[in-house]
């Protein structure tokens, strides 16, 4: 049985359907990500599937279990920091640690926060607030945060996407890394703009079509060997033809359908897909 799977899954708010028969099932240990155009539903969708938001119709289950609200088993990094303005870098973290290991002492609470914002580079940094922080050091904190609870699974919703080009870069290597150095396979659903990112983290990659009524297309397997770095996307042969078929999947996503992608779409999204889609 999958570890996470939403069966026909649609959403609408008021008249407009933004996500229709949306099918999509993850293994416990996968990194997958979804990639899609702004406002084509990626963030509803991760909402729904995290739990945080109810599904118009259709059925989400985690573990065997149907979703009600957000697992105390999950973790999820937004676009936006979400930190605590009055806390710091460490505090910010040790909340999350508290609620996630109450048993533990408060001086194993802050060591063991502790340890994750070091992880993240950010050991010089434990005392001071966000807004005495860049926003690259602010996403690390919320990466340290998710990290540190050791969740069973993590959603991350563009969780580069306020960054600039260099710190995005900097940063997609540093979750790599981290998940690398667990201990465990890290379990991650991630939502991205970025075909390129998608290709540097993920096992699996969907793209979502643009609304409305989203839907998913069916996953492609990224076998390629991991620590990626950045030029793999434009030497590597697989890597390259996975770009031209994601930026495939998109292109023929942004008009009505036809059904499946033509060859002329999937040969045009090759020089397309390094940059962001946007809508
Ligand atoms: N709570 C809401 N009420 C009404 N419309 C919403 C709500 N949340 C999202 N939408 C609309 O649904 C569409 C998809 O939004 P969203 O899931 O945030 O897209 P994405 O994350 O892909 O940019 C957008 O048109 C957005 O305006
Ligand atoms: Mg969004």
């Amino acid at each position: 049985m999958p570890f996470i799977e939403m069966h026909d899954v649609g959403k609408s708010f008021g008249a407009r359907e933004v996500l229709a028969g949306v099918n999509f099932s993850m293994e416990e240990g996968e990194f997958v990500s979804i990639v899609g155009a702004s406002a084509s539903g990626k963030t509803t969708l991760l909402k729904i599937v995290s739990g945080l938001l109810e599904p118009g119709c259709g059925q989400v289950t985690m573990a065997g279990e149907s979703v009600t609200g957000f697992s105390s088993q999950a973790a999820i990094v937004f676009q936006n920091y979400s930190l605590l303005p009055w806390l710091s870098a460490l505090e910010n973290v040790r909340l999350a640690v508290e609620a996630a290991f109450p048993s533990y002492s408060r001086a194993r609470q802050d060591e063991h926060s502790e340890r994750y914002l070091k992880m993240v580079g950010l050991g010089g940094a434990l005392a001071r607030r966000p807004s005495q922080l860049s926003g690259g050091m602010r996403q690390r904190v919320a990466i340290a945060r998710a990290f540190a609870v050791e969740p069973r699974v993590m959603f991350l919703d563009e969780p580069f996407g306020a960054l600039d080009a260099l710190t995005r870069a900097t940063l997609q290597q540093e979750l790599a890394r981290m998940c690398s150095e667990a201990g465990r396979p890290v379990t991650a659903l991630m939502i991205t703009n970025n075909v390129d990112e998608a290709i540097l983290l993920s096992d699996r990659i969907l793209t979502l079509s643009r609304g409305p009524s989203a839907s998913l297309s069916p996953a492609v397997p990224i076998d390629l060997p991991r620590p990626r770095a950045t030029d793999l996307l434009f030497h590597d042969e697989q890597a390259v033809r996975i770009r031209g078929r994601l930026a495939g999947f998109l292109a023929a996503g942004s008009r009505p359908r036809f059904g499946a992608p033509t060859n002329a779409a999937f040969s045009r999204g090759v020089s397309k897909s390094n940059v962001p889609v946007e809508a």
